[in-house]
């Protein structure tokens, strides 16, 4: 079976209900990065921190899978799909993905300081004063900005077995993340899914698509399947 691996982005979940980070009216122009999704954010401010990755997991209530997530869940009948995702929120595991590498973390899971306890929360809330089994403070399961990531080498290895990859809504500017890209084979296929410019100059072979997630999946699940069988 061909292997084909998903890179995916904010804009992946976009057509779903949750905003994307850097696009107008994205989370970044809402709340400043620095407060609320870096380590020393953390350190100065825990409580408004909780509060915004509460707020991100009780809005997991109120969202579902889109065609994009659902397409991609469909192929594992007849391909190796491994997504890899920027993403937190759980929405490609509920669209039926089995092999879901989060870069970022996960909304649904919680951890103590050094994130060597984590623990699923779903999408309860984590209140001040809440403590791991260690005596720790207890935070959100997420890698923040100035924090190591650790599946970045896991990630990096999936990539170099693709046969084909998809990027899929993603600025490609936050790193180790946008570099994954580089450690595909080269000649393999390579689609980039986006309703927006991308810069992409750095690939060897790209094709866009320049549509949302959904049509853009939809119009590559044709491509795929052109003539009615898989290439
Ligand atoms: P960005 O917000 O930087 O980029 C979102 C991308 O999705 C842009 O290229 C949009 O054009 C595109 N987009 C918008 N709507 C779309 C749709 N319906 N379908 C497809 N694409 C669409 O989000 P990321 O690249 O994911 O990290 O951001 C990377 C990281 O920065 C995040 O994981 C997060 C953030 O800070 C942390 O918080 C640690």
């Amino acid at each position: 079976m061909k292997h084909i691996v998903f890179l995916t982005g904010a804009g992946m979940s976009a057509e779903s209900g949750i905003s994307t980070f850097r696009d107008s009216n994205g989370l970044w122009e809402q709340y400043d990065v620095r407060e609320v999704a870096s380590i020393e954010g953390w350190y100065r401010n825990p409580d408004l921190i909780l509060k915004f990755y509460n707020d991100r997991r009780a809005q997991l209530r109120e969202v579902e899978p889109n065609e994009g997530h659902k397409i991609i869940a469909a192929l594992e009948k007849d391909l190796q799909v491994t997504v890899v995702t920027q993403n937190v929120d759980d929405l490609h595991e509920r669209a039926g993905s089995s092999r879901v590498i989060h870069l970022h973390g996960e909304l649904t899971k919680v951890c103590n300081e050094n994130k060597t306890l984590i623990y699923d929360i779903g999408t309860g809330v984590i209140n001040p004063g809440d403590k791991a089994e260690d005596g720790s403070r207890l935070r959100p399961f997420i890698v923040w900005f100035g924090e190591t990531v650790p599946l970045i080498e896991r990630a990096a290895e999936i990539v170099s077995t693709a046969d084909i990859v998809v990027i899929i809504g993603t600025s490609m500017q936050v790193y180790p993340a946008a570099g994954l890209i580089h450690y595909a084979k080269g000649g393999i296929p390579v689609y980039l899914i986006d309703p927006n410019p991308v810069d992409s100059s750095s690939y060897l072979q790209v094709e866009i698509i320049r549509e949302k997630a959904g049509k853009g999946m939809t119009i590559l699940r044709e491509k795929l399947y052109k003539n009615g069988r898989l290439f």
